[in-house]
């Protein structure tokens, strides 16, 4: 099954600065994702989006939300439709015509899977959350305190365990680390405080 969408362009140059409201982000969120272990994964890369854009990047709201949306809906179609995943939820967005910004970062979140480049630092970004998010979470669940006093020494362990979290990818982990120009130290410590309160 190849999820490659073979082209680079999405969206229109016109729709820039357009996105969904919240109530219509959240009725296509309830529509179309079923299952909550999903829907908790994507409100957490949603969460940490909007805190990124706002605390690393100075945004206002409107930059925050476009953030934000683009986490809220990267794995929107992942949950039915798993053989349309991406092309699904891009379409869906084209055809209401949100900024094309929003879609490329959506388009980019698995440059393996989806053969799109994260260029931009909200693509960058998208792309680094994903995967870790996934392993911080499924490490608080083991751990008897969830999030508390987790640290960044304890994130790098569960790491290196190949077996833990074994459908967590290290290689995206690392490549998005490097794309988007940070450290996986940073990364981690800006996650887990912030995942801690959408848990
Ligand atoms: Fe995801």
């Amino acid at each position: 099954m190849s999820l490659l969408l073979n082209r680079t362009q999405f969206g229109d140059a016109a729709n820039k600065g357009k996105t969904l409201t919240k109530e219509e982000a959240e009725q296509l969120f309830t529509d179309w994702v079923l299952n909550p272990r999903l829907q908790l994964h994507m409100k957490q890369v949603a969460a940490l989006m909007r805190a990124w854009a706002k605390e690393k990047e100075g945004l206002d709201e409107a930059g925050q939300w476009q953030w934000e949306m683009a986490g809220l809906l990267h794995d929107a179609d992942w949950d039915q439709w798993p053989e349309q995943h991406c092309k699904k939820i891009i379409e869906e967005l084209e055809s209401r015509n949100v900024d094309p910004e929003i879609l490329h970062a959506i388009a980019s979140h698995g440059p393996l899977h989806f053969g799109v480049e994260p260029e931009t630092k909200m693509d960058k970004m998208l792309y680094a959350f994903d995967e870790l998010s996934g392993l911080i979470h499924a490490y608080s669940l083991m751990r008897p305190g969830g999030y508390e006093g987790m640290d960044v020494k304890g994130v790098k362990k569960r790491l290196k365990e190949k077996s833990f979290a074994a459908n967590v990818s290290r290689d995206d982990i690392n490549d998005a680390c490097n794309r988007a120009g940070i450290t996986l130290d940073e990364l981690i410590t800006f996650i887990i405080p912030r995942q801690a309160i959408v848990a």
